[in-house]
């Protein structure tokens, strides 16, 4: 398992990502390319950024990534990329909507890598981190576009079949993804909805 972690890590390394992170959203858009040039990207849980940097590539310099976190981050722009704007703040607070709607009204992917700060109770974990899963959700019932993706990380624990439940009918289409680059001893799994098709 070391073997794997150290690849991903010296490949995001040579890659001048921050994050090993980064290929669990890399695997999910080389099998379902629900990253569309042009696109207005929210990525929840940005931070330090190597999601929002990949998204900035794929979707080029029409489209835009807003980012959102808790800690620091910074606006960047590069040529050939699009623009990455950065609102730091808690996406559990309800002013948050308001913040990111003031950059776009609506996206066409809505990601969330969120993770809570461990404690080491895997009960108590699991559930901050279903709470996390669980807004991110609400935010893109908020903020999709129609026919647009929502790509989210959960970690597989009792509640996570209704989660899951509850995410699959909004979407045309609906997946669990478990990236090689994530930990297989790792409970984590991504959550993949496609083409957004409810009604406000
Ligand atoms: C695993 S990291 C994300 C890594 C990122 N996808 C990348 O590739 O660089 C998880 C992030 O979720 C953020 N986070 C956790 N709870 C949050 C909250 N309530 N609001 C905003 N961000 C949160 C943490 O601050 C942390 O930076």
């Amino acid at each position: 398992m070391k073997k794997v972690q150290d690849y991903y890590f010296k490949k995001a390394r040579k890659e001048n990502y921050p994050a090993r992170s980064v290929y669990k959203l890399a695997e999910a858009q080389d099998r379902f390319h629900f990253l569309k040039r042009g696109g207005n990207i929210l990525d929840i849980g940005c931070y330090p950024g190597s999601w929002s940097i990949y998204a900035s590539k794929v979707i080029g310099p029409q489209g835009v990534v807003i980012g959102v976190d808790l800690q620091a981050g910074s606006r960047t722009q590069q040529s050939g990329r699009a623009a990455i704007e950065f609102i730091r703040g808690d996406i559990m607070d309800d002013k948050i909507i308001a913040a990111i709607q003031e950059y776009r009204p609506r996206f066409n992917v809505v990601l969330s890598d969120m993770a809570p700060q461990t404690t080491g109770n895997k009960w108590s974990d699991q559930q901050k981190s279903l709470s996390l899963s669980r807004r991110a959700f609400v935010l893109a019932r908020e903020l999709l576009a129609q026919g647009g993706s929502f790509y989210c990380k959960v970690f597989e624990g009792e509640d996570f079949k209704e989660f899951y439940d509850s995410v699959r009918p909004c979407f045309a289409k609906a997946k669990i993804v478990k990236p090689r680059s994530s930990r297989r001893e790792s409970r984590e799994v991504f959550v993949l909805g496609i083409n957004y098709t409810r009604e406000r």
